[in-house]
């Protein structure tokens, strides 16, 4: 007699209930065989638009050539659009990619507080989120799931800080963006160019909503120091550059020096000849000369309308494939811990040279190079003269 062994149906409809409340329900619905789905947040509107769109054609990018299938599991990305600003809306988007469309791992994230409002989502739901863009050191700190493919503002900033000490600047004026990535970079700067015997004239912070640069350039120009150092976040360079020209700095015999955000390559070409000759740290440049940087450049460039790739790019192609990667290594019906343990130490060759994962910090060890800003075949581009290797993510 069948019915005999057939267990009620409020019974099993009760268990599941338990299983739901112990959060096992999520996991349970993961290790399902349908697609391996990631969910992709990026600003796509607002002022950091532009990040969305370098990171979204990345990652588009990388699956084209990588496949999407991982052991024969299809892979799906979801994007949404978070606008940037609004870190609210970050954290509802990432539920709602948890609940409704079952994904794997979260990704993405154009601006620290975005980051850092999601964090608790990852934890609770256990479920890799792979920091793309967002660069204040504390992040990963935030939540165990947390994983960064990017770069930190203390890891670019420090080599810029000994280059000016050594080039002959005495005195700094110092202007960051005034939020987390920005505090990073002052607190750096100043440290290692105090440290080098360099004096800072003055320290301004910029409002990340709104700035307009043009009064604080002007206090940098009064102040009449050797150099000024810029951090603001990607999309905004090009407003510094030419506030920085037309109150004639460069003629009043002050130097332009920050971390590669100012001098970005999706903007560098806009800023045209005023940017020649600015001096920055970073982690990529798309005039990187390896066979993987060339091979990305092109690929990028062909596939988004001659669009050149930034370094937000190169964080959102590493991330696809650290979770890819992660996905092949644990099988990607592993859980979130699996997927996250698999990314751990993980290394490779980047289009922005050699990376790691730090297995501790859960973040990016790699390359920091000087740039200069120089003319070829008509445009600016970032040409690196100067390398440090394992540059770790807390120091510079
Ligand atoms: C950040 O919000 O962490 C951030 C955004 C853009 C950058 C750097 C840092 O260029």
């Amino acid at each position: 007699m069948t019915t005999h062994h057939r267990i009620p149906r409020r019974r099993v409809l009760q268990g599941l209930a338990g299983a739901a409340a112990l959060g096992a329900l999520p996991r349970f619905a993961h290790a399902q065989a349908g697609p391996f789905r990631i969910g992709l947040i990026l600003p796509m509107t607002g002022p950091f638009a532009s990040t969305g769109k370098q990171v979204s054609a990345a990652c588009r990018l990388y699956m084209q050539r990588a496949g999407d299938a991982i052991a024969g599991r299809k892979v799906e990305l979801i994007l949404k659009d978070d606008t940037g600003l609004a870190p609210e809306t970050t954290k509802r988007i990432a539920q709602e990619m948890l609940v409704q469309d079952k994904v794997n791992v979260l990704a993405g994230f154009g601006l620290t507080p975005l980051a850092l409002a999601t964090a608790p989502v990852a934890t609770e739901a256990k479920v890799p989120m792979i920091v793309m863009c967002a660069a204040t050191a504390i992040i990963p700190q935030r939540s165990p799931f947390i994983v960064r493919s990017g770069f930190t503002l203390p890891q670019v900033t420090g080599p810029i800080a000994d280059w000016a000490a050594k080039n002959r600047i005495r005195r700094v004026f110092t202007m960051v963006t005034d939020y987390g990535p920005g505090l990073d970079a002052e607190k750096t700067f100043h440290a290692r160019f105090r440290a080098a015997g360099g004096e800072i004239a003055e320290a301004v912070r910029t409002p990340l909503r709104n700035p307009d640069y043009g009064p604080f350039l002007q206090r940098a120009k009064d102040a009449k120091p050797d150099a000024l150092f810029v951090f603001v976040p990607s999309g905004e360079g090009l407003a510094v550059m030419k506030q920085f020209d037309e109150r004639g700095l460069k003629q009043a015999g002050i130097r332009l020096i920050g971390t590669g955000d100012v001098t970005d390559d999706d903007l560098l070409e806009s800023m045209g000849p005023p940017a020649v000759g600015v001096i920055t740290s970073f982690h990529y440049s798309a005039a990187h000369e390896s066979p993987e940087n060339r091979a990305y450049v092109e690929s990028f460039m062909k596939a988004n309308n001659g669009m050149r790739p930034n370094f937000h790019s190169v964080g959102g192609y590493d991330g696809m494939h650290l979770i890819y990667e992660a996905a092949k290594k644990a099988g990607p019906g592993a859980s979130g811990e699996q997927l996250v343990e698999a990314m751990k130490g993980m290394r490779w060759t980047s289009p922005r040279g050699p990376m790691t994962i730090d297995p501790q910090a859960r973040d990016v060890v790699q390359t920091v190079y000087l740039r200069e800003v120089k003319m070829a075949n008509g445009k600016p581009w970032n040409v690196e003269f100067d390398k440090f290797e394992n540059v770790k993510p807390v120091e510079g």
